[in-house]
């Protein structure tokens, strides 16, 4: 039971990893606060944990808003008066050229990847400063896109190497109150990820690409998020953790 008696805030809990994870975390003990943007997935999520005797809220809302961020710390202060641990899982991606790729799209993608990161960070973290010697983390979902950019995805890529390169300055000016960390998954079988998927080629050359040749599931991104988030990684921070199957060795 490493979170018995910490208070988790999960964004884009409502599926794939964000889902995954908030399972883990109250699974051990967390009070999870699930923030997605569709109550009723969050909602299953919710109802997942409480049949494994696990507790959660769902606070539906969107992480690019301001205000709406504000409204999540003050509903986390007011029921728990702390934060132990926060994960920034909230994602989204989208294929395009650089010439097809619109100025709305590019903002689109930057805001739910990087602008929510800062945002939540810089709204939620101040739950957490206040911290009295106890082991407190962030920890930031990046990509293997963040690390090796590709073809049609040059706004996700972007946005998840400065997600990488956030994580590190936070982790700076947070220490040693907070510990922050990314996480960089490769191909994981999420929403996310379902179109492609569903494509036999596509799935091949990721099996081909990848030293583990497959492609990897929502927990087990979760049990690295869990571990970061524990104690147990007490002096972690400012670290990029990739768990790509091994894409970038092969
Ligand atoms: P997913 O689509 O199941 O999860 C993303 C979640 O974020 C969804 O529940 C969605 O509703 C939520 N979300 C999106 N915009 C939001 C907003 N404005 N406010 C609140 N919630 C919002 O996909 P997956 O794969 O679980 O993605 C989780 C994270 O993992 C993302 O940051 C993604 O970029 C990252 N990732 C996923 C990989 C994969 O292969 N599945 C690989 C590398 C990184």
């Amino acid at each position: 039971m490493r979170f018995r008696d910490k208070v988790a805030v999960v964004t884009g809990a409502g599926s794939g990893i964000g889902a995954a994870v908030s399972k883990r975390l109250a699974s051990e003990g967390a009070k999870v606060v699930l923030v997605g943007r569709t109550k009723e997935k969050l909602q299953q999520v919710n109802d997942d944990i409480a049949s494994s005797n696990g507790q959660s809220t769902v606070f539906p809302t969107d992480v690019t808003d301001e205000n709406a961020v504000l409204d999540l710390k003050q509903f986390v202060e007011n029921e728990f008066g702390r934060l132990d641990v926060l994960v920034n899982n909230a994602g989204s991606s989208g294929k395009s050229s650089i010439r097809d790729l619109t100025v709305e799209e590019w903002d689109r993608v930057h805001n739910v990847n990087l602008k929510s990161v800062f945002l939540v960070s810089k709204v939620l973290s101040d739950l957490m400063i206040d911290s009295k010697g106890e082991d407190r983390s962030i920890v930031n979902v990046a990509s293997l896109s963040g690390h090796k950019a590709g073809a049609k995805i040059p706004h996700y890529s972007a946005s998840k190497s400065a997600v990488i390169n956030f994580t590190k300055a936070l982790a700076a000016e947070l220490a040693p109150g907070v510990r922050v960390n990314s996480v960089s998954p490769g191909f994981i079988e999420t929403p996310l990820t379902e179109d492609g998927l569903q494509n036999e080629r596509f799935q091949s050359a990721i099996q081909r690409h990848t030293a583990l040749e497959r492609v990897g599931k929502p927990e087990e991104i979760a049990n690295l998020i869990a571990f970061l988030s524990s104690s147990e990684a007490s002096y972690m921070t400012g670290s990029d953790v990739l768990a790509d199957g091994g894409w970038l060795i092969t």
